[in-house]
């Protein structure tokens, strides 16, 4: 019987990770199965362990359990501690390994596929939620001039800043506080693109040759990749290299091979267009 692997969300119908884990397993030569779970809003955790106990050997995990399976990890990587939050498990009875890949797929996506290097650049990341502490502490080493946190409740800004103080040059505020500011490279790590909503930001905020970058993806241009168009962003991305990116590093954890993801990434992008989506 091949491997077993999954990953659990609510909701989960919409997610793309079987449809590249089943590209890479393909491209790796590596027999294992991938499905999505959709687990009820309080059984995550008797869903995981069911899972388990019918041989599953790893999941991912996806909104909104990633702080629960922090909690539910016999052990956590340095990073998973860091950013609060699990979104690839690995099962290796008695051990549940708790993992977060998202920080490195990011980092892969701008600096790899990008070509944007980040050191001595002036970052700004929007919002202060789990997505944004997933990412900070790998932002940090990448040794930006600074980076500053701009979130809509100005307190957990604050929070944050003060908790990866350690890491560099990061200070918290809110949104009308960026007003005269301007970077480089904007990072969209809230979840206003899922509701549709824009993010009330000074004008200004976009350097000449800026990066917008949108950590969510969509069928249609999130309203901040069109904010920053109109703002004069130099260039747009979403998260879609991101999420790539992310899947690469937890296959490698269970599978010790890292799939090249350049074809992935083309597959996926001709598949939103050729359902008109994009
Ligand atoms: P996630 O795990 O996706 O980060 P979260 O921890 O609930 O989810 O955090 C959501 C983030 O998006 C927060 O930074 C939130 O701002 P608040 O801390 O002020 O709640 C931000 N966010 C969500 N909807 C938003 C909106 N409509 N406008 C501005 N910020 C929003």
């Amino acid at each position: 019987m091949s491997d077993r692997y999954a990953v659990f969300g609510n909701p989960v119908s919409h997610s793309k990770s079987p449809a590249i884990h089943a590209a890479f397993a393909a491209a790796c030569n590596q027999d294992l199965a991938y499905e999505a779970i959709l687990a009820p809003q309080d059984g995550f955790a008797d869903c995981v362990r069911a899972f388990v106990a019918g041989g599953g050997c790893g999941a991912n995990v996806t909104l909104p359990f990633k702080r629960e399976a922090c909690r539910l990890a016999t052990r956590l990587t340095p990073r998973a501690r860091l950013a609060g939050a699990v979104n690839t498990l690995s099962f290796d009875a008695p051990e549940w390994l708790g993992d977060n890949t998202d920080g490195a797929g990011l980092l892969r996506d701008l600096t790899h596929n990008l070509g944007c290097p980040i050191a001595g650049m002036r970052v700004l990341l929007l919002g202060a939620g789990g997505a944004a502490r997933g990412v900070l502490g790998p932002l940090l080493d990448a040794g930006p001039r600074r980076l500053v946190i701009a979130n809509r409740t100005e307190a957990s800004a604050h929070e944050l800043a003060v908790r990866m103080r350690s890491g560099g040059e990061v200070s918290g505020c809110s949104y009308p506080q960026l007003a005269g500011q301007s970077f480089d490279l904007l990072i969209n790590a809230t979840s206003a693109s899922l509701a549709g909503a824009s993010l009330p930001l000074p004008n200004g905020l976009f350097a000449p040759g800026s990066l917008a970058y949108d950590m969510m993806y969509g069928e249609q241009e999130t309203p901040f990749l069109r904010l920053a168009g109109s703002r004069g962003a130099a260039r747009l991305a979403d998260g879609l290299g991101m999420l790539v990116e992310q899947a690469a590093e937890a296959f490698r954890l269970w599978r010790g091979v890292r799939p090249a993801t350049a074809s992935v990434m083309a597959m996926l992008r001709s598949g939103d267009r050729q359902t008109g989506s994009r």
